[in-house]
């Protein structure tokens, strides 16, 4: 609950992502590795694939639509709409534009794209939860929807890595599901050179050891700057925490942030204490307790920058059965870097939601593809932004019929599933 006893955050959940993904297993063994590096070492087993017709508005569209539809929630209830991507498709014209016209969100709605890497979707939430804060946004609600396709290039350390998907957020001051802790939140900033992806390049640049310790630096610097701005620290203590919640690029990237968080929780860190095999037990525990029942929708979408947070978050509350509230810890990370750490609060009542979080029929019925399809896919995808290209056809990638999406250079073709 936030400081005021009103529940501002997260009212309503989406996610979408693309119809096709290829097998981890297979990749590895294409790339002649063993499949237990990419299965266990980084903890992904499949990796969503997004054909050339699926782009980051696209895939925010259908997220936005679902989180509409399914919470009932009407177009014309939203004030603010804000897209955080770092694979936006303009450097000038924002993504929002586009899904504000294909959601027929109305004209008297502020509506803009955020970028920080994979903290984009956080900065538009937090901006989001300041604007119904200081009574700006006069009963509307904001549509916050992280959207991104995260490309490293074939055969490269990071390939493994990638994935795509967008997960859409209803966020009001009646949240049915999670309430932000915004006035506690800790924010952290360095310039560092972990991630980057210049003008010139479609594909990312990673130092991707270097990138996994500004990770966990920025976790101590935002959970420090958390607890300083909190009246209540005793709610900081992860005894008192019922789950958490980090930036998921892979599934073993969460479980090297909680050993962080477990570390500094109990000052490990600060100290220099070794940590023994008896702290190391106790931390698989808190680990297995707290963050691993959550993150088997990441395992099965791969990595999807802005929204690997809220994918994980998605996890919890689909399988949430508490009457209670219960007390959760959300990080958000993105590389360059900027990060924030916040308490937050699941409403007694969300259980009645779990269902409505569940995208494991979309998942299931997603095709697969060979890994000689997906090296096809992504040399396609190379090409998508010529101007000949405008007239796209789904088949001539010999993929499944049923791939709706023509892409967003022919935006007001996209069909977006209403109902
Ligand atoms: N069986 C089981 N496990 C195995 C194994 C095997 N046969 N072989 C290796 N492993 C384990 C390793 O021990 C290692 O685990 P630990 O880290 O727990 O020791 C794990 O598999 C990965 O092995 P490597 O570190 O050797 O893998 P790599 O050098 O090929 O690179 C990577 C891994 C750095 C994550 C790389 O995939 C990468 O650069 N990814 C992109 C960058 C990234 O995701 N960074 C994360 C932090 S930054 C961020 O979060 C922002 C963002 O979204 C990009």
């Amino acid at each position: 609950m936030n400081n005021e006893n009103s529940w501002i955050g997260i009212d309503a959940i989406a996610f979408h992502g693309p119809e096709c993904y290829v097998d981890m297993a297979e990749l590895a063994k294409a790339r002649g590795i063993d499949p237990a590096k990419y299965q266990k070492g980084l903890g992904q087993l499949k990796m969503a694939v997004a054909t050339p017709c699926e782009d980051t508005v696209t895939m925010a569209a259908q997220a936005g639509r679902k989180a509409l539809d399914k919470f009932d929630v009407d177009a014309s209830e939203i004030g603010m709409l804000i897209i955080g991507t770092e694979t936006g498709i303009d450097h000038s014209k924002p993504a929002a534009v586009y899904v504000h016209e294909l959601l027929g969100l109305p004209q008297n709605c502020r509506t803009f794209e955020t970028k920080h890497a994979c903290y984009g979707a956080t900065a538009g939430m937090t901006s989001a939860i300041d604007w119904i804060a200081a009574g700006r946004a006069r009963g509307k609600k904001a549509l916050v929807i992280a959207s991104d396709i995260a490309r490293y290039g074939i055969g490269t350390p990071g390939e493994p890595t990638q994935g795509a998907g967008a997960v859409a957020m209803v966020i009001s001051d009646e949240a049915r599901l999670v309430a932000i802790n915004s006035e506690a939140m800790g924010d952290y900033t360095r310039q560092v050179m972990d991630f980057w992806r210049p003008l010139y390049s479609k594909y990312a640049f990673t130092d991707g050891h270097y990138s996994i310790e500004c990770y966990l630096d920025a976790l101590s610097g935002a959970w420090e700057a958390a607890r300083e701005n909190a009246a209540d620290k005793t709610r900081f203590a992860l005894e008192s925490i019922d789950a958490c919640f980090y930036h998921v690029p892979f599934t073993a990237m969460a479980r090297k942030a909680h050993f962080r968080h477990w570390e500094i929780d109990q000052d490990v860190v600060k100290t220099n204490k070794d940590v023994s095999d008896e702290y190391a037990q106790q931390i698989m525990l808190s680990y297995q307790k707290r963050v691993s029942p959550w993150l088997s929708i990441n395992a099965e979408v791969g990595n999807i920058y802005t929204g690997s947070l809220f994918l994980a978050l998605m996890d919890y509350l689909r399988q949430n059965e508490n009457s209670s509230e219960a007390n959760i810890s959300l990080f958000s990370y993105g590389s360059g870097c900027g990060a924030s750490y916040c308490l937050a609060s699941v409403h007694p009542d969300a259980a009645q939601f779990a269902r409505l979080c569940d995208p494991s029929e979309e998942l299931n019925n997603r095709r697969k593809l060979s890994v000689t399809e997906y090296e096809t896919v992504i040399k396609d995808t190379e090409n998508t932004d010529l101007h000949e290209n405008e007239n796209l056809d789904p088949t001539q990638w010999n993929l499944s019929d049923n791939l709706r999406y023509l892409g967003t250079r022919n935006h007001q073709r996209v069909y977006v599933n209403s109902g």
